[in-house]
């Protein structure tokens, strides 16, 4: 197995999280601090937590990731980023009542001193939130030349050798893949044009590419998903994925389908619902914001069961995803599945799944590990969907003429699998 040259991670990492004031956004930003300091542990994440076997499994070799593949290190991480409100990192998460006083205030310093830069922000594609700390641009154009500013401002600033940009802000209202996202002169006359099918998440994505620098999308919007921006990231040799952080009940799916898959079992029926009170249900109790979330959460079965080699088993299922905005619950969602099986001869069964989560706990991990594996990526010159990044997402990039893998172990053995690739290991046949 060739080794991949991957360049050194000298100096400061910039991280830049669009929407730096909200609930996973600061979740993540406090507990990265606090874990650099020793206060916390990286409960969730792949890249500080988990082992991979190397060599041949009589060998019993199992390193931490972090110490055998070359990651940026916690401590050359420099936060940044931008928010439709004017808070400060502290007083933000304090507000997301995710975490307690006592968290906040080991790192207090360190979040202060994180101050937001003006947002790219139009009402219309978030129209439950009304943003008061917003760029003012005559075009989208100007708009999105005003974040290649910021990025450039803020790596000069901070002295950082790279930058990736993360995407935690809001879901955007639903807009279909059309014209002018599949050709990439067609997306920049749109930006210039003022088009309606270009959303502000996506001048977030053209500004970092064209700066070179890499994308990860957190939410379900298009923003990175589509042929112009795939064609920008090839041209700049920059790595992307995306999208929507696979979190709650779709990482439940992704593990329950297969199973009934590979045992045979058919599937009648699938009804998810959760309830929800932070500013994300908020924004999806919008129609137009819930139904790009819907789309995105509808997927994952089809795919996995594939009706077409199994249509006695799966070819007529009734799939429902609702989320209920529901204040008291906060950050602690819940979600329920109830799922009606059938096995030997049709006989009906059921399933009940009740996961009182946490949303913002359980997303915070991946946005560190999409930090730090995209980062990578970069120095590895991948360039273009980072398909081995699937294990993060609910609605995984593909091309236009592959499927996406939803299936969460077979997403972790790609995962793993690239890793060792890329220090020169060969590839493992199970999941270690
Ligand atoms: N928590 C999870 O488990 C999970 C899973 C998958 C996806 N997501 C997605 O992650 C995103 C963040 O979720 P959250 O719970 O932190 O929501 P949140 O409402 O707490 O945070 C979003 C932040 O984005 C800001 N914002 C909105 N539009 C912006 C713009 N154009 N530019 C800059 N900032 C902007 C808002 O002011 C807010 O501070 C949402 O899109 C959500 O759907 C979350």
């Amino acid at each position: 197995m060739e080794k991949i040259n991957v360049k050194k991670a000298d100096g400061k990492l910039g991280v830049l999280v669009v929407g730096v004031g909200g609930a996973v956004a600061s979740t993540f930003v406090v507990g990265t601090l606090a874990v650099r300091k020793g206060l916390a542990k990286p409960i969730g994440s792949i890249t500080q937590l988990a082992n991979i076997r190397l060599g041949k499994k009589e060998e019993n070799r199992f390193p931490k990731i972090k110490d055998v593949v070359p990651l940026a290190d916690l401590n050359d991480i420099v936060f940044g980023g931008w928010d439709i409100f004017e808070d400060n990192v502290y007083e933000a998460a304090k507000h997301a009542e995710v975490l307690e006083q006592k968290d906040l205030d080991g790192v207090k310093d360190e979040l202060v001193a994180i101050k937001p830069m003006k947002a790219a922000f139009l009402q219309e594609y978030v129209k439950r939130l009304h943003g008061t700390w917003v760029k003012e641009a005559g075009t989208k154009w100007d708009m999105m030349e005003q974040i290649r500013e910021d990025i450039r401002n803020f790596k000069a600033k901070n002295n950082c050798s790279r930058l990736v940009v993360i995407w935690a802000a809001s879901t955007e209202v639903y807009i279909p893949m059309s014209e002018v996202h599949m050709d990439l002169a067609k997306f920049e006359k749109a930006m210039k044009e003022n088009s309606p099918e270009i959303a502000p998440s996506m001048l977030y994505s053209y500004a970092a590419i064209s700066e070179g620098v890499p994308f990860i999308n957190g939410a379900p919007a298009l923003t990175v998903d589509m042929p112009a921006i795939w064609e920008l990231s090839k041209q700049k040799n920059v790595p992307i994925c995306g999208k929507d952080f696979k979190t709650g009940q779709t990482m439940m799916k992704t593990v329950l389908s297969p199973m009934l898959k590979t045992r045979m079992l058919g599937l009648s029926g699938w009804f998810s619902t959760n309830i929800l009170g932070n500013r994300d249900g908020e924004v999806l109790d919008d129609p137009d914001s819930f139904k790009t979330k819907e789309v995105s959460k509808l997927s994952v079965i089809d795919t996995i069961l594939e009706k077409d080699l199994y249509p006695e088993l799966y070819s007529n299922i009734y799939h429902k995803v609702r989320i209920n905005y529901y204040p008291p619950r906060k950050d602690n969602k819940e979600g329920w599945d109830n799922i009606d099986i059938y096995g030997w001869m049709g006989y009906p069964m059921q399933l009940k799944v009740d996961f009182l989560c946490r949303d913002s706990i359980l997303a915070a991990p991946l946005c560190l590990d999409l930090v730090l594996l995209t980062d990578l990526a970069q120095r590895c010159g991948f360039s273009g969907i980072q398909k081995w990044l699937s294990f993060y997402f609910k609605s995984p990039m593909h091309t236009l003429e592959t499927q996406p893998e939803h299936d969460l172990f077979v997403q972790y053995r790609m995962l793993k699998d690239k890793l060792r690739n890329i220090i020169g290991e060969e590839s493992v046949e199970y999941i270690d």
